[in-house]
């Protein structure tokens, strides 16, 4: 691992191969992540590259990635593990058959379907899994004490069978959009990192990295657009995967620069609210810069 990831701008530099663009902060934030381990918390608006920093990360380190997306009302049968209930009965019907069967067995490993966290804990090695808590902001606050022990140790806890450690700890990514604040007991337990949106180079840099065919004044133009966008009171600003989406219109359309009318016509890929394509629609569109 210490030669895979023996710093954090190697780190940068390898993720950059994959296609996944950091700074000094972000980089340094991965490589801590991987190499205390720590599990690491990224939040940021939507589409700032916080789900694809994990999926850059597995790439790179080439293990797989174990996703759980979080949702509304998320427990731990959806996230840790489950009991196979129909082969129970099964495996009940069938010892009556043949005379009886102890309780205990119908609580066993055979008996287990494992989710994200416990297949994370579960991978065989040598290089840890890469888990990825998405959107933990979607959960409920319950839902998130319940990842504390997984956290702060790496094990879990199965009533019936004990408590299980992982063979290699996993690296652990969790992201939030912040659309409610996370429990400090949860954060104490993770680094830390803010992704803002990138600035106008850097949005360049991961616009082609993403759709390498599009022309460059194109890519340059669209970047400027949606900083340009961001500063208006819009009730969802771009971010960079809306920039990429916009890129990938208007190169499919053969267009090599935007004009008003070009602009307005694909605007669906950029804004997805009525009141903000109203917003932006202004005679002139400032917003727009020329090349
Ligand atoms: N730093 C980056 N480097 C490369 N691609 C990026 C970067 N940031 C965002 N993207 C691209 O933007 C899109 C949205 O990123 P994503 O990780 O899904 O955002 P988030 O999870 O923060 O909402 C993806 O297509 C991703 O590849
Ligand atoms: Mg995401």
């Amino acid at each position: 691992m210490s030669s895979l990831v023996p710093n954090p701008l190697a780190l940068a530099e390898q993720l950059s191969e994959l296609g996944y663009v950091t700074d000094a902060g972000l980089a340094t934030a991965l490589f801590c992540a991987v190499r205390l381990p720590q599990p690491l918390l990224l939040e940021g608006e939507a589409g700032v590259g916080k789900t694809q920093a994990a999926k850059a990360l597995a790439a790179l380190l080439k293990v797989p990635l174990i996703r759980l997306q979080c949702f509304e009302g998320i427990d731990a049968a959806e996230a840790l593990y489950e009991w196979n209930y129909p082969r129970q009965l099964l495996g009940i019907r069938l010892a009556e058959s043949q005379g009886g069967l102890s309780e205990n067995s119908l609580f066993s490993r055979d008996y287990l379907i494992t989710r994200p966290i416990m297949q994370a804990l579960e991978h065989p090695g040598p290089m840890p899994a890469v888990l990825l808590i998405d959107e933990i902001d979607r959960a409920d606050e319950e839902f998130e004490a319940f990842l504390f022990e997984m956290l702060a140790e790496s094990t879990v806890t199965i009533p019936e069978l004990g408590t299980i450690r992982a063979l290699v700890p996993p690296v652990v990514i969790l992201t939030s959009n912040r659309s409610r604040d996370l429990h400090d007991a949860l954060k104490r337990r993770c680094l830390y990192h803010w992704i803002d949106y990138p600035d106008l180079d850097r949005a360049i840099r991961i616009v082609r990295m993403r759709v390498p065919e599009a022309p460059e004044p194109l890519v340059a133009q669209i970047a400027g657009a949606v900083e340009h966008l961001r500063l208006l009171p819009l009730q969802k600003p771009p971010g960079v995967a809306e920039a990429i989406d916009w890129v990938h219109a208007a190169e499919l359309l053969g267009l090599n620069i935007l004009n008003e009318s070009t602009a307005q016509a694909t605007l669906g890929s950029v804004l997805k609210y009525r009141e903000d394509q109203e917003l932006v629609r202004t005679p002139g569109m400032s917003w727009l810069p020329d090349a």
